[in-house]
């Protein structure tokens, strides 16, 4: 009896973790998705807690104890990373979900290895948890340091491909040894460990810093197919389905982002872009025109139309809200004001959409690529604020671009483009951007925050 009420409790709870994903499928929902998900999880947490154990004790000094420390470490954390550090917060927590994973299924060979006789299935569900949390802890602990700058991108294995193929086939090979063992080889089970925490460091040191998005969001599918594989060790439902939702929309999340750039799994995984690509430019002598935050702020003024590209220097630069402001100031003069939203501007899936949010941006008016495209020819400004490579017509017109394929904003079909950045650099990518020569292109440069108060102001005054 009390069986059946902890399976239904934990169905109850996975069809609210359901819903709550669900809600994460649009901004505006997705606030209250997260909220419905965290307490789908509350409830599991609960249930497991106060499951009866056959014979067992429930530890509850130690298990309350660890959730009040995690739970702490956790909002704190929450509570002070910027946006702009999101990605390297994700990468962490997802490198303890596959530390939890390597644990359990670690614990669980240990206390197989008193001599007594394994049974397959046993063995195998434990080493899969096992390996694929290890190489998703320490895979993650290296993306982790890649994106805060701790672990330089030029930090390489040598023969990189080779060691990592070497390694696979070593993993394998012990994996399917301990399996035909009538009595478990422990010395080899912490050989494994050692080998599948060397694993994720090899398959991530290669990848270029910039891709360590799509690394983490690969990571993060593995994660959930880890803790899915350590739900099957102890029968527990609540744990196999959400793992498994965490590793099907990992997987899900992963083609997205490499669809949007244009990019094969195995081109980031081999690494392309995150060094330096061709079509950094001609050699012809070409011409920038800077813009005058006076005259645009005329223009703005009297323009019907305006479109809005944010990039990942509004992220940067933390615009969003003074962005806001010169969308309030520009519609009370009359002027429709729109958002372009590329899908992989900024650094991580859905980094605009967010970054507006947080500044109380209407949903209603974020464009997708496809929809603001049609609208570029019918629009008198285009403000790029801190957006290059979704912008950059070299996608389109220069095959040998690293970027070539990837679609694009297309900005330029607009009467007057202003980019506003502090310097030519380039972006993420690399490469040089023809849209900054272009005809009816101007350039303001500065500190995005500091050219939009100037710009609001100016409007204004105009
Ligand atoms: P980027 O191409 O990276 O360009 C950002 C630009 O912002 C830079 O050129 C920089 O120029 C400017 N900037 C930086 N700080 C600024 C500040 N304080 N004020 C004003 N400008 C500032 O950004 P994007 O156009 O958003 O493209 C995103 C790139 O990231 C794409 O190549 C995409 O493939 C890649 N990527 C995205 C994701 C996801 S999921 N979003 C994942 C992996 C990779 P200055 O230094 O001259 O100011």
């Amino acid at each position: 009896m009390e069986n059946t009420i902890t399976e239904v409790l934990y169905l109850i709870s996975i069809v609210i973790f359901i819903i709550g994903l669900k809600g994460l499928s649009h901004p505006e929902s997705a606030r209250k998705g997260n909220l419905t998900a965290g307490a789908g999880m509350g409830l599991a947490i609960l249930v497991a807690l106060f499951a009866p154990i056959a014979g067992g004790d429930n530890n509850y000094q130690w298990i309350v104890g660890a959730m009040m420390v995690g739970s702490i470490i956790g909002l704190i954390a929450a509570k002070r990373v910027a946006l702009t550090s999101m990605p390297e917060m994700v990468s962490l927590f997802n490198g303890l979900g596959g530390a939890t994973a390597m644990i359990i299924g670690f614990v669980e060979f240990y206390n197989l290895s008193a001599g007594q006789e394994m049974m397959s299935a046993t063995v195998l569900t434990n080493l899969f948890a096992l390996v694929v949390g290890a190489v998703s802890f320490s895979g993650s602990l290296i993306a982790w340091g890649k994106l805060n700058g701790s672990l330089r991108d030029s930090l390489k294995l040598p023969l990189p491909h080779v060691i990592n193929i070497l390694t696979l086939v070593a993993i394998i090979g012990f994996s399917a040894y301990i399996m035909m063992q009538p009595t478990l080889p422990f010395n080899l089970v912490i050989l494994l460990t050692a080998l599948s925490l060397f694993y994720g460091i090899a398959f991530v040191t290669p990848i270029g810093g910039g891709d360590m998005p799509v690394v983490i969001s690969l990571l993060n599918s593995f994660t959930g197919i880890g803790a899915a594989g350590a739900g099957l060790i102890y029968a527990n439902h609540v744990m196999i389905i959400g793992g498994i939702l965490v590793g099907a929309s990992g997987t899900i999340l992963t083609v997205l982002m490499c669809k949007a750039m244009n990019r094969s799994l195995l081109n980031v995984i081999i690494g392309g872009l995150g060094s330096k690509g061709s079509g950094a430019g001609s050699d012809r002598e070409q011409v920038i025109k800077e813009a005058n935050s006076g005259d645009l702020a005329i223009q703005l003024k009297y323009a019907s139309k305006v479109s809005i590209v944010p990039g990942y220097g509004l992220a940067v630069a933390q615009a969003q809200h003074v962005c806001h402001e010169l969308e309030h100031t520009l519609e009370a003069e009359g002027v429709e004001v729109k958002y372009a939203i590329h899908p992989v501007a900024g650094r991580m899936p859905g980094h605009m959409n967010v970054l507006l949010a947080e500044a109380d941006v209407s949903y209603d008016k974020l464009q997708e690529l496809e929809q603001a495209n049609e609208d570029f020819n019918s629009t008198d400004v285009v403000l790029v604020i801190g957006a290059n490579d979704v912008v950059n017509p070299a996608a389109k017109e220069d095959s040998s671009s690293p970027i070539y394929g990837m679609p694009i904003l297309d900005v330029e079909q607009a009467k007057k483009v202003v980019v506003l950045k502090r310097s030519m650099r380039s972006g993420y990518a690399g490469i040089e951007n023809p849209l900054f020569f272009g005809e009816n292109t101007n350039m303001l440069f500065g500190d995005a925050k500091e050219s939009l108060n100037k710009l609001k102001e100016e409007v204004k005054n105009a």
